[in-house]
């Protein structure tokens, strides 16, 4: 254990996935004056990644780590706090007919690895084809499902992640964390000292609004932000975003669909069950998704405001479009609501950073790098903070730890080697409608 008290103050900077289930954590630890400070006025906070109906939550990786780590999280969401936003329906995961020969070889390291865990296997069936699809998501009988091909996992599904992030929110507050929201919780800066050879100890967190609050253990869950706070990490964590739509259905067809799996062709896209209290159908389209580097400078980071995000670029449209002909054509035409691009902290190999950011006397801690597949963990992740604490002053899982080597490029092909994206990542302002609000 590094040389800190279950009463010393722990600062949070950041409210969303990892932030909330950080506080969660050091609570049910006994760490008793733990601040979360969160920059929205509100939890689920409209800047994190987090704050949407639903996400998936699927265990098969072509990295046997993050299997064995979803494993444990699946274990996670059927406990008290999480239960009531996870649900077991299934992950169908396929190809279309069109579907490049990238996207097949990844449906099929998908497909291998489901097929060879023991905890998974005796909950995948291959399927190929319309009949056999339909024979168990006969919700998907009026699509054409041209060419498709693939599987269905009954051990995945998906957590309500905004509901997921109220409860916890809720049970964090009665076990004693203090939140701190808006303008009072959004952070401008770390306040250091000098910490002699061993270079600076940080000692608290500056407000935007001027406010100190003295840390002994400052943890930076700032999502796609964090570069802002740590702008060592502007080389290696890109601020990226993929965008969501979605479609309003009728209670009718919202209960026609009920229990449906997440469908996901890895060539378009993927969609859930319809959320029983809107009736909305989430979209996501397949995509490498879009930065916004700033030219000067080279980094990527979120643009100022939330309103410039909300839209879904045309081609994603398309694709959306296209996802509906082939499963529910009845809802091809309707018009695509709340559209948003929704920003995540990007790394090059998809690998989370957890650690202590270094020369800092382990009085930082940074949880950045979810690229795109942290929601899942949201149960378990604050216990990888009390597992560091623990181990003292290096992070025993190498492929977490702190990463000085700068990426290549500053924008371009970043991320483009993940074997999973397909196509090209494109800059923020290429897509963004014109006209759309500065
Ligand atoms: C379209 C899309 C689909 C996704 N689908 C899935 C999925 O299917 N499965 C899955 O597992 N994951 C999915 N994810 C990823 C998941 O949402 C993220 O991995 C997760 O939210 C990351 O958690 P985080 O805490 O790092 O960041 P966030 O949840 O974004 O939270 C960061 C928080 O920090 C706050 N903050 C930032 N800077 C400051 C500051 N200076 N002061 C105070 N507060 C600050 C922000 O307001 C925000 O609330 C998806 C993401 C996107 C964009
Ligand atoms: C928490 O820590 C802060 C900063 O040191 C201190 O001012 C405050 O009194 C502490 N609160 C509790 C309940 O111990």
């Amino acid at each position: 254990m590094m040389d800190i008290s279950k009463s010393d103050p722990v600062v949070i900077v950041g409210g969303g996935a990892f932030g909330l289930s950080t506080a969660l954590h050091l609570s049910r630890a006994g760490f008793h004056n733990v601040t979360v400070l969160e920059k929205d006025t509100q939890i689920p906070p409209r800047s994190s990644a987090a704050n949407d109906l639903n996400k998936i939550v699927r265990a098969e990786y072509e990295d046997p780590f993050y299997t064995d780590l979803t494993i444990k999280a699946i274990a996670a969401w059927k406990t008290s706090v999480f239960a009531p936003h996870f649900h077991q329906t299934g992950f169908l995961h396929c190809v279309s007919g069109a579907a490049p020969d990238k996207a097949r070889a990844t449906l099929d390291r998908f497909q291998a690895s489901a097929e060879q865990h023991p905890a998974m296997r005796p909950h995948v069936v291959r399927l190929d084809g319309k009949a056999a699809i339909t024979e168990h998501v006969w919700q998907l009988q009026s699509g054409t499902l041209e060419g498709w091909r693939g599987y269905l996992n009954r051990y995945d599904g998906y957590a309500h992640s905004a509901d997921a992030l109220v409860a916890v929110h809720r049970e964090a507050s009665a076990r004693g964390v203090r939140f701190l929201l808006g303008e009072e919780g959004d952070v401008g800066g770390i306040i250091y000292e000098d910490g002699g050879p061993a270079g600076r100890v940080a000692v608290g967190v500056r407000t935007r609004s001027g406010r100190v609050h003295k840390a002994r253990l400052v943890v930076v869950a700032a999502g796609a932000s964090v570069a802002k706070l740590i702008p060592e990490l502007a080389s290696r964590v890109v601020a990226k975003a993929w965008s969501v739509a979605h479609v309003q259905l009728t209670d009718d067809e919202a209960s026609a669909l009920r229990g449906m799996p997440v469908t996901y062709a890895r060539d378009l896209g993927f969609f859930f069950e319809p959320d029983p209290k809107t009736k909305l159908l989430k979209f996501c389209p397949m995509g490498a998704g879009y930065v916004n580097t700033d030219k000067t400078s080279g980094v990527s980071l979120p643009p100022q405001s939330l309103e410039e995000s909300g839209f879904m670029p045309a081609d994603d449209e398309d694709k959306v479009r296209t996802l509906l002909d082939h499963t529910l054509p009845w809802a091809r035409d309707r018009p695509l609501v709340n559209p948003a691009l929704c920003w995540i902290a990007d790394t090059s190999g998809s690998d989370y950073t957890i650690d202590y950011v270094p020369k800092t006397g382990s009085s930082v801690i940074v949880m950045t790098g979810d690229s795109g597949h942290g929601f899942k963990m949201f149960p378990i992740a604050g216990s990888w903070v009390t597992d560091l604490l623990e181990a003292g002053a290096e992070q025993p899982i190498a492929r977490w730890r702190w990463k000085s080597a700068p990426r290549d490029g500053a924008s371009g092909d970043w991320g483009a080697d993940v074997s999973w994206r397909l196509g090209e990542t494109k800059e923020f302002r290429d897509v963004k409608p014109p006209g759309a609000k500065l």
